[in-house]
């Protein structure tokens, strides 16, 4: 019905009238110059419009980074400077990305707590809940340490922290972890673990005077690697799964940011990290969360019944490296985008020397639980994890000083303590 009535008005209403010739040449004229003015107006109105249009425009662009984006702005400036200021004689400033993480969390807390400033960045994805990553947001805040939620992929972003802060370092920990999720959602960890890395590492050569870089590679780049104890020696072109290629691919290309614009760059191969405020997709804390539930839970078995082993990490002990790597880093050469001699290039194992079977594992937290577990063996499919790792540290050791202190026993007790209390016997919060 509509578009009939449209057309009608288009319909002359009167097609047979007479026309009287004898006015056409001054009605002409009236509607030459009419029709001139109109247009004059007409132009006019167009111009005034499409100028307030853009106005308007500009004005949505820069409010957005003040009213709808999380990070510009003057206060949030001063939050960002606050939150980096150095408290201890030679202390460091470091943003740390990931903050909201498992790790960056950790290691959040304990540069601030020995005077170090901090920021950190952290987008808050829901690969797993992102309240427990809001619950360790709150954390660091109570410990006056500031979070900018944003994506590491977000080099205005990058830009401006690095102009209001002159950091010393960068602890990079963000990253798409887990190796079955890449089943999933490949693209994640192309856009977090390597896009996200060269838009990083962009902002650090840029910045000036130069970060020097920590950032965490994984254990998993040993792949299919038989020979044990994996040493830093060993060769790391055999990926089982997609992540372990992202994690590869990113000690390449640090190697590469390294060698052409001279940034000091320190890559630290985590070996299963665990501990209060873990990650909810890792297998001791799933375990943890369906042991208490009475719920079963799949443990994989390697080829010949052969169990898979790990060799779990304590989260302080990687704490501890990671700051004795920060400590130990030497200070980026380059300057002005451009390199003015030779930076340090380090990768290191951070790792515990001691592999615990998973079933091993399981009987330590039942023993803490007090609930027996219902075991259901499933061999190991064939979509990304390894059927064992164990770490060789000595050249850690002699670099860093690092030295793990914690059993998995003694490990898994302060995280059965940990998750009691913030989760309940009965999970008031919901995991993921
Ligand atoms: N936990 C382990 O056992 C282990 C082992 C080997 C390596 N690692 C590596 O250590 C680092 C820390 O791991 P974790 O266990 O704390 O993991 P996590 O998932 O708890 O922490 C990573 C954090 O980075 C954030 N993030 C992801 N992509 C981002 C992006 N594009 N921009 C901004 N933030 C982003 C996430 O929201 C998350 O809070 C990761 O690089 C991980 O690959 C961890
Ligand atoms: C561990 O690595 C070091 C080199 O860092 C090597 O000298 C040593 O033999 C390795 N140990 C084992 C048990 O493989």
């Amino acid at each position: 019905m509509p578009s009939l009535d449209e057309e009608e008005l288009f319909l002359p209403s009167t097609p047979g009238k007479f026309k009287d010739r004898s006015n056409t040449m001054h009605r002409q004229f009236h509607r030459c110059f009419a029709s001139t003015s109109t247009l004059f107006l007409w132009a006019l109105f167009l111009v005034a419009l499409t100028a307030s249009y853009l106005s308007f425009q500009s004005f949505v662009d820069s409010g957005s980074r003040y009213f709808s984006s999380t990070w510009g702005g003057i206060h949030w400036e001063k939050q960002v400077r606050t939150s980096a200021q150095v408290r201890r004689a030679n202390g460091f400033s470091v943003l740390v990305t990931g903050a909201a993480g498992f790790v960056g969390t950790h290691v959040s807390l304990a540069l601030k707590k020995r005077g170090d400033g901090v920021v950190g960045i952290d987008n808050f994805n829901n690969y797993y809940d992102p309240s427990l990553k809001k619950a360790r947001k709150s954390l660091l805040n109570a410990q006056n340490i500031f979070i900018v939620e944003g994506d590491i992929n977000d080099a205005q972003l990058l830009a401006k922290l690095f102009d209001v802060v002159a950091f010393t370092h960068v602890m990079h920990l963000a990253a798409q972890a887990g190796v079955r999720y890449a089943i999933e959602n490949p693209h994640s960890y192309v856009h977090s673990n390597i896009a996200g890395l060269v838009t990083l590492l962009e902002a650090c050569k840029t910045a000036n005077p130069q970060p020097s870089i920590v950032w965490a590679s994984s254990s998993s780049v040993y792949g299919l690697n038989e020979k044990v104890p994996f040493s830093e020696s060993h060769r790391t072109d055999q990926p089982a799964s997609l992540y372990a290629a992202t994690k590869k691919a990113g000690e390449e290309i640090t190697h590469t940011y390294n060698h052409i614009y001279g940034l000091s760059i320190t890559g630290l191969r985590f070996f299963t990290v665990y501990g209060p405020w873990g990650r909810p997709d890792m297998a001791y804390f799933s375990f943890t969360r369906n042991i208490l539930q009475r719920k079963p839970i799949t443990v994989y078995r390697g080829k010949n019944r052969v169990d898979l082993a790990r060799d779990f990490t304590y989260i302080d002990d990687i704490v501890k490296g990671c700051v004795a790597s920060i400590d130990t880093s030497k200070k980026s050469t380059g300057s002005g985008g451009k390199k003015r001699g030779p930076a340090q290039y380090r990768i290191f194992n951070l790792g515990n020397t001691s592999p615990v079977s998973v079933p091993m594992m399981v009987g330590i937290l039942e023993r803490q639980l007090k609930v027996k577990a219902k075991k259901h063996m499933v061999e190991m499919p064939g979509n990304g994890d390894v059927p064992f790792t164990h770490a060789n540290i000595s050249l850690a050791r002699r670099e860093l000083g690092y030295k793990p202190t914690t059993d998995l026993q003694t490990g898994l007790k302060k995280f059965v303590k940990w998750y009691l209390s913030y989760y309940g016997h009965n999970h008031r919060k919901s995991v993921k």
